[in-house]
């Protein structure tokens, strides 16, 4: 290879340790492992760490709703992540933990240097604090009314229903979330990392190339806001390092979160003697890249460079976001058993059938990706099943029977090989550039033509024909060896294809430049179907097993946990029957759906109530895709006084639920039910 041999280190974002592995989350990882398979296949030393992401309150307090300590919480969870993406073929070279000596160590160090250079800074703020839970609360934790719409259940963050933004303490009648006391305000001294004296150097790094330009933008806007002092500490009880001087104080959860990406590779280095410091000084000439959501750009494009700056590391060679998962358009749905977690997806199906179609559809856009799962297994049945295994299933038979598993001595078209070979160099390059969906087209089209060829040729007839053999061998090659150059290309999305095709071809593991000539005179196995085809029944049933799996959720927490929508939501008061009989609630149908400007989360609906039409805003754009909710039926609350928002009047509003009481996902009555008629 005449590309000299480059040093990388590759990452994705660490998961919770309180949650287990979705389908949303492996868009990501299979985004990752691909790149980091084909930068290996490419002969480079690269290594692709993460860890689980173990701190902050959330999961001090699952553990305390389970009635165990944290650390038996985040190894258990730590095991199920590390068995799910070994299913998934996701190859870490190390997968740590931030809870570890190594985090601890790197944490305080990057601090530590901060401190000194003058980055850090204390400052007494005043916060809720619940008096029976004997605790400083996070914004999410405390809910009340908006201050500006007057809204009820509000987190003490933002609105849901006039898209307001706010800090807790301008919430009305706010309560705790962990034990629904009022929380009162209390003196605490923190601990602010001092973002703003790194403007210019992270203006300068984003202005070099090492984020997506949707992403640079993004950060344009976040610089005109102005940098914020970062507060990077928490008040005890919290479950986290403790800040080396601040006893009683911890660093903040995602303070030490991506420094989990240097803890995971410095137990790598420690471990295989990896030279540690190469990889991280500055001016070094390795690579450092970051795979991460949309959702996590401020902290992998702000705080983290300028954290690495502070303390005198190199800062990352390129951060890049993704988009979300949507199943079938829209968002990963429970009640529809969407929401589907890494294990039950492979209780049913392939791994390497998602990590196909994943890669199908990736680009290097901060663009979501949707799921169709029709659009899956057809994709996956024509593509792979229909397209690359059968050239090899069509010619193997006849290299056994007619001629003891012997390649040709010779290729039937040198020609069609030698342009097989030559396409890899643009496979390649899109593969570099994360333009996973291009890579596929080509070799999807390469596959149409080794198809093209061998139905040109016609082994089938030539095989009946007396004194036509050496033909037929070499034709049966000449497939056999298409086959084995598109399985190289494939090698980063499909491992365990690729590891089965080189059994059957008895053949070394493949390297990206290994197949430039073709394998003649070659003795081969006899050939197994390499991959089935998706049956839709298994999806079906994946389907209602991840339905079951809300079920089951929904059986442990009969005791509401911590953190479960109970203990946040109580169930109100009773009240008498005539009091819910004054609530109008009709079938309604949405007719329109669209966005509101200015509004992060609002949806103006036109809800047709069988003649009449009303205008309702709804919180629930993160959900759905305003398209997709024309036609569909919902229940409204027909008798609501209007509201004068923002945005316009509201006239009604309709029936929605979801985590932690947010109203997000739509109530939906049966097809059948007509609009306008009252709910009883
Ligand atoms: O958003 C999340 O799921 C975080 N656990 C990601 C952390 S990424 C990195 F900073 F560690
Ligand atoms: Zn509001």
């Amino acid at each position: 290879m005449s590309e000299q041999r480059r040093k990388i280190l590759v990452t994705s974002a660490l998961p919770y340790a309180n949650g287990s592995i979705h389908l949303g989350h492996l868009v990501e990882y299979i985004q990752t492992d691909i790149w980091a398979r084909f930068q290996k296949l490419r002969g480079h030393e690269c290594y692709y760490v993460c860890a689980d992401d173990a701190h902050g309150t959330p999961i001090m307090l699952r553990a305390r709703a389970e009635g165990i300590e944290p650390e038996e919480l985040i190894a258990r969870v730590w095991k199920e992540h590390t068995e799910d993406f070994a299913g998934f073929h996701i190859g870490f070279d190390n997968y740590h933990s931030t809870h570890s000596p190594e985090n601890r160590a790197c944490a305080n160090l990057i601090y530590e240097r901060n401190r000194d250079a003058g980055h850090i800074v204390r400052k007494t703020i005043k916060q809720a604090y619940d008096p029976e839970a004997g605790m400083f609360l996070p914004d999410r934790f405390i809910k009340g009314e908006c201050p500006r719409c007057g809204a009820e259940d509000q987190y003490g963050d933002s609105c849901e229903s006039c898209g307001a933004t706010y800090a807790p303490t301008d919430l009305k009648n706010p309560r705790s979330a962990v034990s629904g006391a009022t929380p009162v305000e209390r003196e605490s001294e923190h601990i602010f990392f001092r973002l703003a004296d790194f403007e210019q150097v992270l203006k300068d790094w984003h202005r070099a190339g090492h984020v997506q330009p949707e992403v640079a933008n993004k950060l344009d806007e976040w610089f005109e806001a102005g940098l914020a002092d970062w507060d990077i500490s928490r008040d005890a009880p919290y479950f986290g390092f403790e800040i080396p001087d601040a006893p009683g104080k911890y660093f903040y959860v995602w303070l030490d979160a991506p420094i989990g990406y240097m803890a995971s590779f410095r137990n790598l280095c420690d471990e295989q003697g990896i030279d540690f410091d190469s990889f991280w000084q500055p001016g070094s000439d390795t690579e450092l890249y970051h795979f991460i959501g949309k959702d996590i750009i401020y902290f992998h494009a702000l705080f983290w460079p300028a954290l690495l700056h502070g303390a005198g590391f190199r800062m990352p060679s390129a951060v890049w976001a993704h988009g979300f998962l949507t199943v079938d358009g829209a968002k990963m749905s429970k009640s529809r058993g969407t929401f589907i977690k890494a294990r039950t997806y492979l209780e049913h199906l392939n791994p390497e059938y998602l990590r196909y179609y994943f890669a199908a559809k990736l680009s290097s856009r901060v663009d979501d990706l949707d799921l169709n799962l029709e659009d899956f297994a057809q994709r996956v049945n024509s593509d792979l099943v229909g397209k690359v295994v059968n050239i090899a299933s069509r010619c193997a038979g006849f290299i056994h029977k007619r001629f003891e598993g012997r390649l040709a001595a010779r290729c039937g078209e040198p020609a069609l090989y030698d342009e097989f070979v030559a396409a890899g160099d643009a496979i390649a390059e899109h593969f570099e550039q994360r333009e996973y969906g291009r890579a596929v087209r080509e070799i999807m089209a390469l596959a149409d033509r080794a198809n093209q060829y061998i139905d040109g040729h016609k082994p089938w007839v030539i095989a009946k024909e007396a004194g036509r053999e050496q033909e037929l061998q070499e034709i049966c090659s000449s497939g056999i060896n298409l086959f084995r150059v598109l399985v190289g290309y494939l090698k980063p999305i499909l491992p365990r294809l690729a590891e089965q095709a080189e059994a059957f071809l008895r053949i070394e593991p493949m390297q990206w430049n290994s197949q430039a000539e073709p394998l003649t005179d070659h003795v081969i196995e006899k050939f197994k179907p390499l991959m089935t085809r998706v049956e839709k029944d298994r999806i079906d049933a994946m389907i209602e097993a991840s339905k079951e799996d809300l079920q089951a959720e929904a059986e442990v927490t009969a005791q509401p946990a911590a953190d479960s929508p109970l203990a946040k939501e109580p169930i109100a008061e009773t009240i008498p029957f005539d009091d819910f009989a004054k609530v109008d609630l009709r079938i309604a149908r949405i007719v329109r759906a669209e966005p509101v400007e200015g509004a992060d989360k609002l949806l103006r609906l036109s809800l047709d109530l069988g003649g009449e039409t009303r205008n309702v805003f709804a919180g629930i754009k993160s959900a759905y895709r305003p398209e997709n909710l024309e036609g569909r039926l919902t229940v409204m609350v027909a008798n609501l006084a209007p509201r004068k928002m923002r945005f316009g009047v509201s006239e009604g509003m309709v029936l929605a639920a979801g985590p932690g009481g947010k109203a997000l996902y739509l109530l939906s009555p049966d097809d059948g039910a007509q609009p306008g008629t009252r709910v009883t």
